[in-house]
């Protein structure tokens, strides 16, 4: 069975043709929004829906012919269906679900996280079930426990800011261009590690849940307290400073949760996911915990840890392969529980 897949939750156009048969990705490409949104310094809802609409469509005949895939070779369609903004879903699902149709196919909606989540499962050792899922991205900070595609028990997650979120607020406060995550990564490769300290969120505390609001308030203080003066000669290096600060921060809260999940799961495996697990000292400091613990930490290659079709793709092949699809007609959901998805 190949999958064609189209993803429009956000600011990136992704599509993607997944062979079940062969077990793996045919083509996949990503238009991104980014210039489009970068004068507003953040998405705008309005824009991002009509550059969908401009872009799929030819991003898919594209992607099918790098596939080397004619319409009658493709044997399902899958859309993200939520979460995410509600008009930008509702193109890809409506252009995904027309071309369902137009085919004689089947078409699946795909949860965006759990397209995430599943992401590390095409690279070419893919972690065994079952296992912890430490999701990380700009709307989202969750930890689950997987057990298999669609059976997943919330351990954690985020009582206010994602990760990434925090991520680009704080770099907007330190005057970074949207968007905010990789630029604050590159200004803190500069950044004192022992000039400020950060406080580790609700790490005091027992439990799994996250909080990072407080890390962008505290940035600000930091900031305003030790840059009287934008304009000084140390300006410039007290902003590195502030980065590696927060950035330290961050990484080291998602790493104690992590050793807490995997200890009381008793889990082998933890995956990490969406775009902030393509952090490198994200990335390192999880090696080094997980290598400690005797576990292995599992990750998609970089290119699939933003948003993209190759990880709806498939998502969307394991359900139609396990017999489900919706009906004709299609919805979209700005919020959606990924504890409620059916078990494959
Ligand atoms: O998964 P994703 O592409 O979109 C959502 O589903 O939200 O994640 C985007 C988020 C943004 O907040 C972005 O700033 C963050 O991932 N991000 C990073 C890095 N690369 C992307 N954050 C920290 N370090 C990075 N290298
Ligand atoms: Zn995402």
């Amino acid at each position: 069975m190949r999958v064609l897949a189209i993803e429009t939750s956000c600011d990136e156009t992704g599509v993607a043709v997944y062979d079940g048969a062969a077990g793996r990705l045919l083509a996949h490409a990503v238009h991104s929004q980014v210039a489009l949104h970068a004068e507003y310094g953040g998405v705008v809802p309005e824009l991002a829906s009509r550059d969908h609409v401009r872009k799929t469509l030819p991003l898919v005949t594209e992607v099918m012919r790098r596939a080397g895939v004619e319409s009658g070779g493709i044997q399902g369609v899958a859309y993200t269906a939520g979460p995410g903004l509600v008009g930008a879903l509702l193109v890809g699902a409506a252009v995904a679900r027309s071309l369902a149709w137009a085919w004689g196919v089947p078409a699946v909606a795909v949860h965006h996280m759990e397209g995430h989540l599943l992401a590390p499962m095409l690279e070419p050792e893919p972690p065994a079930f079952p296992f912890v899922a430490l999701l990380v991205s700009g709307g989202h900070t969750q930890l689950v426990h997987v057990e298999g595609v669609g059976r997943y028990r919330m351990l954690g997650e985020s009582v206010d800011d994602a990760a990434g979120e925090a991520f680009d607020k704080t770099a907007k406060l330190l005057g970074l261009p949207y968007p905010g995550g990789p630029a604050l990564a590159r200004l803190a490769e500069q950044g004192d590690p022992r000039r400020f300290r950060f406080p580790r969120p609700m790490t005091d505390r027992p439990g799994l849940d996250f909080s990072f609001s407080g890390l962008k308030t505290f940035a600000l203080t930091t900031l305003r307290q030790s840059i009287p003066d934008p304009d000084a000669a140390d300006a410039a290096q007290t902003r590195a400073d502030i980065a590696r600060a927060f950035e330290d921060a961050v990484v080291d809260t998602l790493l104690i949760k992590c050793r807490r999940a995997v200890e009381a799961t008793g889990a082998r495996t933890i995956v990490m996911a969406g775009g902030v697990s393509a952090n490198r000292r994200l990335r390192e400091r999880i090696d080094g915990a997980m290598a400690d613990l005797g576990c292995r930490a599992a990750y998609p290659r970089l290119e699939l840890c933003t948003d993209n079709g190759a990880m709806i793709a498939y998502a969307g092949y394991q359900r139609l392969r396990a017999g489900q699809h919706e009906p004709l007609g299609f919805g979209v959901r700005a919020r959606w529980p990924m504890e409620n998805l059916p078990a494959c």
